[in-house]
């Protein structure tokens, strides 16, 4: 067992290392593979052993609880803000206030990270739980969520009584960017710039999510410690980076106020180039003694100021205003602009995101607009300049027709996009593939991202239902693809057909129809034609289905392309009908039900149905030959017998869930 302890110990030193070295310094020692082989081995160590699990593990980053809302903390130390300067002479003021009361001009220059503001508090050296500045005196416990921030670490390097730390959590312009196109991509609303893509991010009640979202932070105040001598600014950061607290590296020291300002314009053109959004400069009075002599107002410390920079924006004209089809179908404006030189690169083009802000920000063709960039990255229409109009400019309202295929386009209830339905339109094809293909839908071994490319960039798939007419040679003629795969890709094909009703229904991609909404549907309508014609109000009165749900199935549907699309797949054999099993039978052939009482949801008539579709027997009284007695509120004399001869009971949920797994084992072969 001791040695156990010890290798234990010793994998997670090493993995801290490498996260340190990885997350913090972007100094990676080791592969990717070789530090998941150590994760997995501690992993494996810790599940053998669940006594060696310790909290400031590397494997217990993300728990797996989902919080219903945060816990309020109250801060100890009230978390301060700062006063803003905005020019040279703001700053000469700000250094005379501080000459005058110490008569000291040493201060450290620091990056104002554009982020959240944390505090961060361990405990003899391991992390305790970290919080929201809120409004200074109480904030948000949002310690899972920072736990699974990579880069702030669980353990310090030395095993201090107490360390409460200040800092920013950012989201990095990459990410940012990443996060938003994949935002579009699904027809929500974008977040405006890092920070509240940060703030949002943070504020998941799922730290499974802010995991997702790679969030880094960089601490730069040390608010209280045990255990350690910090006299300036430059021993607190130097402090917190011994400890493997992630510091910003760029701070520096300057001797005067003229310094300082020469290093606040440098950074308003060096800002383009760094991988995360600043807003400002931090100037911070070096001296910790100094600061206690100059205090602080109600709001922010007299030892502190920060430099913001000028907002970055500039006029130009838009050209035209053009309408693209995303890849998941998405009908989405953006602006051609006249190009202009902005936050150090050339601008030529905004994306408008949808139509709605086009509208509420009144932006037209032709129009003379300001823009800037959103994250120091994304260029952004901010507004236009209605005064300036000659009267020639052109209102671009959303297409009725995809600008790709001519399909209706469908506005989904609650949603800022407008769509294209049609699961062949030629600017969704590839995606539609992907998915139809993927292990969760028609699982078709062999015909991935890569495959799928060719295939459509060669043409010989125009539609989804070409797949089923390729033949060998065709395959064969792609690049790295053998006789051998060639055939392998073949039978694969050949094999999908015979795939479950709920696996097609869930490869159609129908918006909110994964494979548990396309099981549930399949359970309901046996056969895929059933849902040409269904309405949404009939579909709503599945409970499992909402509004939501029942409006993306009817849109689909009611696309004349995407009934042909079905119609031929048809002919090309695929199963469209809930399978029989092996005997011809449905999976709850030859059982019988009793029902008794009012169930919570379901009608009676409802429950029934369900029953039945998947072959049982709803009888109205209770003997030794019924399998299942549903039990309701208020059960009659029936729940007396079946009480008495020992039959299996079932309330709702459980005959909800006997049903479902009835039908999972049904539809698995
Ligand atoms: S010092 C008493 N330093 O800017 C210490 N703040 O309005 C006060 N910020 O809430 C903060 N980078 O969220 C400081 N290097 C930095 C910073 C920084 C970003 C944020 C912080 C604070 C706000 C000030």
């Amino acid at each position: 067992m001791a040695d156990l302890i010890e290798r234990t110990r010793r994998l997670r030193d090493e993995i801290r290392k490498h996260e340190y070295q990885y997350y913090v310094l972007d100094n990676p020692l080791i592969t990717d593979a070789e530090f998941d082989a150590l994760m997995a081995e501690l992993a494996a160590l810790e599940t053998a052993h669940p006594e060696l699990v310790s909290f400031d593990s590397p494997t217990q980053r993300v728990a797996g609880e989902i919080l219903d809302k945060f816990k309020t903390i109250a801060h100890r130390y009230p978390l301060l803000s700062l006063d803003n300067a905005f020019s040279y002479s703001d700053l000469v003021q700000f250094d005379q206030r501080v000459r005058t009361m110490v008569n000291q001009n040493d201060y450290v220059i620091e990056l104002k990270i554009d982020g959240v503001s944390i505090l961060v508090v361990y405990e003899n050296g391991a992390f305790l739980y970290a919080a929201t500045r809120g409004d200074g005196l109480v904030g948000e416990d949002v310690s899972a969520n920072i736990r699974a921030i990579k880069s702030i670490p669980l353990k310090l390097k030395t095993a201090l009584p107490r360390l409460e730390v200040r800092g920013e959590v950012y989201m990095p312009k990459r990410e940012f960017a990443r996060l938003n196109a994949a935002k579009e991509d699904q027809g929500e609303r974008v977040f405006a710039n890092p920070r509240n893509a940060a703030a949002g991010s943070l504020r998941q009640l799922n730290p499974q999510i802010t995991a997702s979202r790679s969030l880094a932070a960089f601490f730069y105040d040390v608010v209280y410690v045990e255990g350690a001598d910090l006299q300036t600014q430059q021993d607190m950061l130097a402090f917190m980076q011994e400890q493997g607290l992630p510091v910003n590296p760029e701070f520096q020291l300057c001797r005067n106020i003229d310094q300082v300002y020469k290093l606040c314009q440098q950074f308003a053109e060096k800002r383009h180039q760094l991988p995360y959004d600043i807003d400002g400069m931090v100037v911070k009075l070096n001296s910790l003694a100094g600061r206690e002599e100059l205090g602080q107002t109600a709001k922010s410390p007299r030892w502190a100021i920060a430099y913001k920079f000028p907002p970055e924006e500039k006029q130009t004209r838009v050209v035209d205003i053009v309408v693209n089809v995303g890849r998941t179908g998405i009908i989405a404006p953006t602006a051609l602009l006249e190009p202009v030189s902005l936050a150090g690169t050339t601008v030529s083009r905004a994306s408008l995101h949808n139509f709605d802000l086009v509208a509420e920000r009144d932006i037209r063709k032709g129009d003379l607009v300001l823009i800037h960039k959103a994250g120091d990255i994304i260029p952004e229409i901010i507004k236009p300049f209605p005064e300036k109009r000659s009267g020639q400019e052109v209102i671009v309202r959303p297409p009725e027709h995809c600008p790709a295929c001519d399909s209706m386009v469908v506005r989904p209830a609650g949603e800022v996009a407008y769509r294209c339905e049609n699961i062949n339109c030629p600017a969704r094809l590839k995606e539609s593939l992907i998915f139809f293909a993927s292990r969760d839908a028609m699982d078709i071994e062999g015909m991935g991202p890569a495959v799928i490319e060719q295939l459509v960039g060669s043409g010989l798939v125009k539609r989804v239902e070409d797949i089923y007419s390729l033949n060998q040679e065709q395959l064969q003629s792609l690049q790295r693809m053998g006789p051998k795969s060639a055939a392998k890709l073949l039978q694969a094909i050949d094999k999908s057909k015979q795939q479950p009703l709920f696996r097609l229904l869930t490869a159609l991609g129908i918006r909110h129809v994964g494979p548990k909404i396309a099981k549930i549907l399949t359970r309901h309508y046996g056969h895929m034609e059933q849902f040409y014609d269904v309405t949404a109000d009939e579909l709503v009165k599945i409970p499992e289905i909402g509004a939501k749900i029942a409006e993306s199935v009817t849109a689909f549907f009611a696309e004349p392309r995407n009934r042909a699309t079905v119609e031929k797949l048809k002919m090309a054999g695929l199963n469209l009908t809930a399978a029989k099993t092996a005997a011809g039978q449905l999976p709850l052939t030859g059982q019988s039900f009793v029902l008794t009482g009012s169930l919570p949801s379901l009608a009676r008539s409802e429950a029934t149905r369900m029953i039945e579709e998947l072959g049982g027997r709803v009888s109205s009284s209770v003997s030794k030959k019924t399998d299942y007695v549903v039990v309701g509120d208020d059960p009659g004399s029936k729940y007396d017998k079946a009480v008495q001869l020992g039959l299996p009971l079932l309330d709702e949920a459980a005959l909800i869930a006997l049903l479902e797994e009835r039908h999972d084992l049904y539809t698995k072969n």
